[in-house]
C-alpha cells in the first residue's frame, strides 16, 4: 500500500497530501488525460540524490506538447520543485511522481475548458518486480496483447491512457503466474514490457527495440545505452523477432521502476542458465555503482537533495 507523506506539490505551492484532491468530472476520469513520470531519488553515499531529474522533465513536458497540454513552468523550475518536495517530506530515498492532467471545467471530448493542474507527489518505495527480482531475475511471457500500434496512441507520450494497455499486459502475466508480460508490436516485432524497456544479449552484441516498434524513450534505456558503450558494448537497435528472446544468452529489462533486472526465463523456457549473465552484471554494477553513489557520477545524473544530516544512532 501507499505510504502517505507529509506534502504534495501543486500548480507551485507544497499542499497536504490528504488536500490534493481531483472532482469525479475532471476531464483526466473519463477521458485519461494525464501524462506523467516516474523519477526515483536514490539514498547515495553523498546523500539523497535524484535520477536523471531535467531529462525525466524534459521527458514529461514532451508528453504535454504532444496532446497539446501547455505546462506552465521549464524544465528547470519543475526539476527544482521535485528538490524541494523531497525535501519537503524529509525522504533520503524515493519514488516521485509527477502529473500533469486535464482537471474539471467543461464535460466532453474537447478539452476546451479545462484547466491543466501539475502535481508532484513522491513516497518511499522498494523493488518493483519484488526484493529478489533485481538479484535472482524474472520469470517472464510474451503477451497476448499487442502494444499500442504507431499512430493509434503514440508512444513516445508517457500518457495515463497507454497504461490501460499496460494494465492488460501485466494483469495477464501475473493470473498466469509471470512477473511481468513482454508485448509484440502491431507487426509481430518485441516491443517492451508493461512499464520496462527489453534488452537482449547475443554473441557479445547487445540489442534492443527502436522507438519506431512502439517503445517508450525510456531514461534508464539510455543510461545503459551509454554505460554499455563506456565498456565498449556495441549495443544495436533494431527490430526483433520474438524467438530471439528464446535463443538469447542474456535477456533484461531496464526502467525507473525495475532499473535493471534480468530476465530469468520467458515462456517457462530458460535464458541461457537462467542466472544473471556477464554482460548485464557488468551493465548492473556499473548502473548501481552510480545510483549507489560508490561509482563516480561521471556522466552527472544525479542532482543532489539538501537534507539534514542523519541523527547519530545511540546518542
Ligand atoms: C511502457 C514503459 N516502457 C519503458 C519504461 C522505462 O522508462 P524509464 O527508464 O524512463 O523509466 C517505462 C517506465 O517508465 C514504461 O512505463
Amino acid at each position: 500500500m501507499l505510504e502517505a507523506t507529509e506534502k504534495i506539490w501543486h500548480n507551485g505551492k507544497l499542499i497536504k497530501w490528504d488536500d490534493a484532491k481531483l472532482h469525479v468530472l475532471a476531464h483526466v476520469v473519463s477521458y485519461g488525460s494525464s501524462v506523467f513520470e516516474g523519477v526515483r531519488c536514490y539514498d547515495t553515499t553523498r546523500g539523497p540524490a535524484i535520477f536523471r531529474g531535467p531529462e525525466h522533465i524534459r521527458r514529461l513536458i514532451d508528453s504535454a506538447k504532444i496532446y497539446r497540454m501547455d505546462v506552465p513552468f521549464s524544465v528547470e523550475q519543475i526539476t527544482d520543485a521535485m528538490v524541494e518536495l523531497v525535501r519537503a517530506n524529509n525522504l533520503r530515498s524515493c519514488y516521485i511522481r509527477p502529473i500533469v492532467l486535464r482537471g474539471y471545467g467543461d464535460m466532453g471530448v474537447l478539452p476546451k475548458y479545462n484547466p491543466i493542474e501539475t502535481y508532484l507527489a513522491c513516497w518511499a518505495w522498494g523493488k518493483y518486480l519484488g526484493d529478489e527480482a533485481i538479484t535472482q531475475g524474472v520469470d517472464v511471457c510474451v503477451s497476448s496483447w499487442t502494444r499500442i500500434a504507431p499512430n493509434t496512441l503514440p508512444a513516445l507520450a508517457k500518457a495515463g491512457a497507454n497504461y490501460m494497455n499496460s494494465q492488460l499486459i501485466r494483469m495477464e502475466a501475473e493470473i498466469n503466474g509471470y512477473s511481468e508480460g513482454i508485448a509484440l508490436d502491431v507487426n509481430g516485432y518485441l516491443s517492451e514490457g508493461s512499464g520496462e524497456n527489453l534488452f537482449i544479449v547475443r554473441g557479445g552484441i547487445i540489442y534492443t527495440t527502436p522507438l519506431a516498434n512502439s517503445v517508450l524513450n525510456g531514461i534508464t534505456r539510455s543510461s545503459v545505452m551509454a554505460i554499455a558503450k563506456s565498456l565498449d558494448i556495441p549495443v544495436v537497435e533494431q527490430p526483433l523477432p520474438r524467438e530471439m528472446l528464446y535463443i538469447a544468452d542474456e535477456a533484461f529489462f531496464t526502467g525507473t521502476a525495475a532499473e535493471v533486472t534480468h530476465l530469468r526465463s520467458v515462456d517457462r523456457v530458460m535464458i541461457a542458465d537462467g542466472k544473471m549473465g556477464p554482460i548485464t552484471t557488468a551493465i548492473y554494477e556499473e548502473f548501481f555503482g552510480i545510483v549507489n553513489g560508490k561509482k563516480p557520477d561521471r556522466y552527472n545524473w544525479l542532482t543532489p537533495v539538501k537534507v539534514a544530516a542523519a541523527e547519530p544512532v545511540g546518542v
